[in-house]
This record gives structure tokens, C-alpha cells and sequence, in this order.
């Protein structure tokens, strides 16, 4: 079993990639950490509690984090994920939560307790990682892996014309955090980007399918419900936007790739953070001129073999009866 956590601003995505990382019976969800991105952190720690429970899986900790990016609030991204974050999604309000670790405390105590095993995921903006190399610096070479949701290497941005939006929410936690994992000893670090998730399209078809699919299945119904009524607000808002009617999987790429990391290819280069730019704050620019690099850029990906990965995780989690998800407290 792959000790795992999540950190996560809890949006549409990230709840396709908690229900991933559910689905995956090699994997343990130690606990998820919430911050401040898509929405505020409170609506982040109340979607990622009601998204947990939704999965028959109220028992996994949620830790709050930081409430703001390092330099004080900027704007989230409620247009995109709706005023809820889960889009037209209803879940029912979580039970009161138990009295939670910070989100830092929390990274603290498991890297030390899975020393060299955990594998840490952000598909959020970077400010409860970066606090949490401010507090151990030795925190990059506790870790097993660390993969990304970030950046746009070789493709434009999507919150500006140059930076992707888990970036540019806190870039000087970005900045803060490449460098931390750029230095000797540090875990393998995969960075991944627009370039990437872009390719990982789910779209409304896809959706109602594996809602025929699990017609029957214990959970299935709750579960493809949940994932339609939360993606049409994005499929409405694509719409209108004249594009396709599809999800974009920028998080649940991340969390299949932190599991599996053949899903992608990557190339090895310096990453750093733009912060001053009128025009580029938030914008990664990695080196491509061949000077050795410890990030993990991912370029390729194989978006076919993941979509299946992706479907099937959710039919397993519907409770099909060939493969159930992970056991509780294993
Ligand atoms: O740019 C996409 C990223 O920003 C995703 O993590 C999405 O959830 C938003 O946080
Ligand atoms: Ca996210």
C-alpha cells in the first residue's frame, strides 16, 4: 500500500481525483489538506469532508491549511467551479468534524511516520507546502515522490495568458516550494501542467455512460450523479465558452500519475516562478537551454490509457463487484 495525501482546494476536479484516489486499492488516503484556491477554505474543508462521505469514507481526516496564499488573498475560482466549488453538485452537509491537525502539523508527523514512502500530492495552490518547508526543510527528502497540478511549460495559462491557476493563486509559495525540491536528495518531483492535462478530457458522454454502467452498482447512482451535477456546471460554462462539453482532469491526472508515473513523460529541467510580472505573475519557466534540472516536467502523456484508468477506478468504486476499494484503516 502507497501511503498517500492529498492537498487539495476542493473544486470540481479535485473531488474527481479524491474519488481516484479512493478507487485505487494499492493506495492508502492517510488524510486530505485543504487550502485556499477555487474557493475559500472553509467551502474547501466542507466539500472535501462531504466528497469523503459521499465515498463511504468519513473516517479519513481532513486538515485545514492556510487560508490565503503568502502575500494575502487573491481572487478564486468560483466562476469556474460555481459559488459551492462542486458546481450544481447537492451533497449532504458533513457531520461535524473532530477536532483537526493543521495541514503542516499533519505533512510533519507523516513524512516522518512513513519516512521515504509518502507520497504527496497538491492539486491546490502551493501555500500549505511551502509552509510546511519553512517549518522542515528537510521535508523534500522525507518524501517518496511529490507530484504537482502546476504550471504551463509549453502552452499558455488559463487564469492569464501565461500562468496556470494553482500557480499563479501563490507564486511565491510555488517559487518557494521548486526550490525547495530542486535541492540535493530531494524526492522525484513531477510537475504537472496545461501541456498535459489538457489532453485528459472526460467528457458529458463519458459521464452519462459510466452512469448506465453502475445502474446498478451499490454506490453507483450516488456517485455518477454527484460527478454529473458537478461537471455540468463546468460543461454549461465550456458551452458557452463555444468548446466542447468536456471536463478537463488537470487533478485527477496529477493523482494518477502520483501512482503511476509511466503515465507521463518527463524531462528533468530547472523551474522557477515568475512573481514580479505585469503580465506574467504566476507564470513557470523552465530552462530548456540544457542546463541539468531536478523538476520533473511532464510533455507527453498517455491520455487514452489514463481515461480508461479513470472510469474503471470510478466503476470499482461504484462497488462492482469484481474489485472493491481500499479497506478501511489499512
Ligand atoms: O489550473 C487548474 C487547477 O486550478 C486545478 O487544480 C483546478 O482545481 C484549479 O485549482
Ligand atoms: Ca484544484
Amino acid at each position: 500500500m502507497i501511503p498517500l495525501i492529498l492537498d487539495v482546494d476542493t473544486g470540481i476536479d479535485d473531488a474527481f481525483g479524491l474519488l481516484y484516489a479512493l478507487s485505487r486499492p494499492d493506495a492508502r488516503l492517510l488524510g486530505v489538506s485543504a487550502v485556499a484556491g477555487n474557493v475559500n477554505l472553509a467551502k474547501a474543508v466542507r466539500n472535501t469532508r462531504a466528497v469523503l462521505a459521499l465515498a463511504g469514507r468519513p473516517d479519513i481526516p481532513v486538515w485545514p491549511g492556510a487560508a490565503a496564499p503568502l502575500l494575502g488573498h487573491v481572487g478564486d475560482a468560483s466562476d469556474i467551479h460555481g459559488d459551492s466549488g462542486l458546481g450544481h453538485a447537492l451533497l449532504p452537509e458533513p457531520a461535524p468534524a473532530p477536532v483537526a491537525a493543521h495541514a503542516v502539523d499533519a505533512f510533519l508527523a507523516a513524512a516522518r511516520d512513513h519516512e521515504g514512502r509518502l507520497v504527496l500530492v497538491a492539486t491546490g495552490p502551493l501555500t500549505n507546502i511551502a509552509l510546511a518547508v519553512a517549518r522542515d526543510p528537510d521535508l523534500p527528502r522525507r518524501l517518496a515522490r511529490f507530484v504537482v497540478m502546476g504550471g504551463a511549460f509549453a502552452v499558455g495559462g488559463n487564469v492569464t495568458a501565461a500562468a496556470e491557476f494553482n500557480i499563479w493563486h501563490d507564486p511565491e509559495a510555488a517559487r518557494i516550494v521548486l526550490r525547495a525540491f530542486s535541492q540535493e536528495g530531494a524526492a522525484p518531483t513531477i510537475l504537472i501542467g496545461l501541456d498535459v492535462t489538457r489532453q485528459c478530457l472526460l467528457s458529458e458522454a463519458d459521464l452519462d455512460a459510466l452512469a448506465a454502467t453502475c445502474a446498478d452498482a451499490p454506490n453507483g447512482p450516488a456517485l455518477t450523479t454527484f460527478l454529473r451535477d458537478a461537471a455540468r456546471h463546468y460543461f454549461d460554462l465550456m458551452q458557452r465558452r463555444g468548446r466542447p462539453r468536456a471536463l478537463v482532469m488537470h487533478d485527477p491526472l496529477a493523482v494518477a500519475v502520483a501512482l503511476d508515473p509511466s503515465l507521463v513523460r518527463t524531462t528533468a529541467l530547472p523551474v522557477d516562478v515568475e512573481t514580479r510580472g505585469e503580465l506574467t505573475r504566476g507564470q513557470t519557466i523552465a530552462d530548456f537551454r540544457g542546463e541539468p534540472g531536478r523538476i520533473g516536467v511532464a510533455l507527453e502523456v498517455e491520455a487514452s490509457r489514463f481515461r480508461a484508468d479513470y472510469l474503471a477506478a470510478i466503476t470499482r468504486l461504484a462497488g462492482e463487484p469484481d474489485c472493491l476499494p481500499q479497506e478501511r484503516g489499512q
